[in-house]
């Protein structure tokens, strides 16, 4: 199974702090934000991993990551996304890297504190289709909604007005090498962007998209300032009280 980390776009929300650099260089309390999602497909046993980036600063991210022996990788792999399309075209820069395997995807500023390793290794038996992970949120306007019925996502609507549950779709995805053919299939949203939530409702309507509900926290640090903000707390607090938190890397056993 191959690794995925989107490290595009501009960043608006956290503007001006992202005027000059791109949003996932930005500190995240001792490390650059980018450092905890790679640390977390590490922790998953995943070893090839793709970078795609964006926007002015894309040469920045070889010279921060190199060949990923921080990480105890032995080569990193990049890409640059050349527009504003969205997430879901970013994935489908990877098609290539993927070789026909399976894809673990995740945002380049989504910070887990727990391991997803046992969620890795059960969709790896999962035949096909897809796995996201669920999380509980005060905010629900703010992300992918996830509506559940009998046990299944029965649908996932982006930022909705009246949110049907305060279930939040984190940004990391698992797939099937089918996802590329589902994204090509894609038209882009009111926001112009190509939509990971259309990816995953055609995954629900195929009926074979299935869920894990995430342990420990999870923060979306490009989520607002605020979100930032209260992830670097979190961090910091984390990092004091364990020495287990956020992988070998990241400061824990
Ligand atoms: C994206 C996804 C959304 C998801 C969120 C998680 O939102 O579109 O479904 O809940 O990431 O971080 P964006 O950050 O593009 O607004």
């Amino acid at each position: 199974m191959k690794g995925i980390v989107l490290a595009g776009g501009l960043g608006t929300r956290l503007f001006p702090l992202t005027k000059i650099t791109n949003k996932h260089l930005l500190p995240v309390y001792d490390k650059p934000m980018i450092y905890y999602p790679i640390q977390t497909l590490v922790d998953a046993g995943i070893r090839e991993i793709m970078i795609v980036t964006g926007g002015n600063n894309a040469g920045d991210f070889l010279k921060l990551l190199g060949n990923g022996s921080e990480f105890g990788l032995k080569h990193l792999n990049f890409t640059y996304q050349s527009s504003e399309g969205g997430i879901a075209e970013a994935v489908g820069l990877c098609e290539y890297f993927s070789e026909g395997q399976k894809v673990v995807i995740i945002l380049g500023d989504n910070i887990l504190e727990k391991s997803i390793k046992d969620d890795v290794a059960r969709f790896k038996k999962q035949k096909d289709g897809a796995m996201i992970f669920l999380k509980k949120v005060n905010n629900p306007g703010e992300y992918g909604i996830a509506e559940v019925k009998s046990g299944k996502v029965v649908n996932i609507i982006e930022k909705p007005k009246k949110p049907k549950s305060d279930l939040a779709v984190i940004g990391v995805y698992m797939y099937d090498n089918r996802v590329f053919e589902i994204v090509r299939t894609l038209k882009p949203s009111k926001r112009g962007e190509l939509e990971i939530t259309d990816v995953n409702n055609a995954y629900i309507g195929a009926g074979s998209m299935s869920y894990s509900i995430l342990k420990g926290r999870w923060a979306d640090a490009g989520e607002s300032i605020d979100a930032y903000n209260d992830t670097i707390n979190f961090v910091r607090k984390y990092r004091k009280n364990s020495r287990q938190s956020f992988g070998k890397f990241n400061g824990g056993g």
